[in-house]
């Protein structure tokens, strides 16, 4: 399933943001190992597998971790523009939690869109910014089919973002019999408790997506939970 949160993102004014997050996106990952800002990652394509240190939930339950492993020089690189600041933020269950993350250097390189989400994201849809990160692809290539987590109490609330439309994000039914769905429009939300996969649709154009991790606002969660796991497709689009 993935829920739009179209109506809760003013499409002009995002359109405003999307230029500098590609402009500064590519220039950053442009920049030699060396002069690397924290908070860039590299996390290469290739195959996923089921860690061998399963993580242990708080309630003592041992959950699936998953690992990726493969070419480096084919990859998808994630910029934290809010950073840990506490033990245990990394951790699923807290990464909408405002007093575990601050924003990171690399923050103030994207004025335009720290602006945009002060304005236009809290208070709308977010009630308040936990983790927000930066997915660039550049391998022309779909991303690996996942999931996020398996942990049964934790529902994840996030916004997702489209910046341009080289790239949207598809949802997988839990028994794959049903279509997946895909993001059609520029804002929304999924479980990422079922697969999921990026979807390259321009493979000379860097693929870049965000999620910005916050507890939703109740007309946000709302609009989430009015959305049925597994409507047909037809009613979210293709
Ligand atoms: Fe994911």
């Amino acid at each position: 399933m993935i829920a739009s949160l179209d109506q809760f993102v003013d499409e002009k004014q995002w359109q405003e943001v999307v230029e500098e997050i590609q402009r500064v996106g590519v220039e950053t990952l442009n920049r030699s190992v060396d002069e690397a800002d924290p908070g860039r990652v590299v996390y290469p394509h290739g195959v996923v597998t089921e860690s061998k240190d399963p993580e242990t939930h708080v309630d003592g339950a041992a959950v699936k971790r998953f690992e990726t492993s493969g070419n480096v020089s084919d990859s998808t690189f994630g910029l934290y523009l809010r950073m840990p600041t506490a033990k245990g933020a990394m951790e699923h269950q807290n990464r909408s939690r405002s007093d575990m993350w601050e924003d990171a250097p690399l923050f103030n390189k994207f004025p335009k869109f720290k602006a945009f989400i002060e304005e236009q994201v809290i208070g709308k849809v977010l009630k308040e910014m936990g983790r927000i990160w930066v997915i660039i692809d550049r391998s022309g290539k779909d991303g690996i089919r996942h999931r996020d987590h398996t942990i049964p109490d934790v529902l994840n609330e996030f916004l997702w973002l489209r910046a341009g439309t080289a790239k949207t994000i598809q949802v997988f039914s839990e028994d794959s019999s049903a279509q997946p769905q895909r993001c059609t429009g520029h804002a929304g939300w999924f479980d990422p408790r079922y697969e999921h996969q990026a979807v390259c649709l321009d493979p000379d154009t860097p693929a870049i997506s965000i999620r910005i991790d916050g507890p939703f606002t109740d007309e946000a969660r709302k609009a989430v939970s009015d959305y049925q796991p597994w409507a047909p497709a037809a009613s979210v689009g293709n």
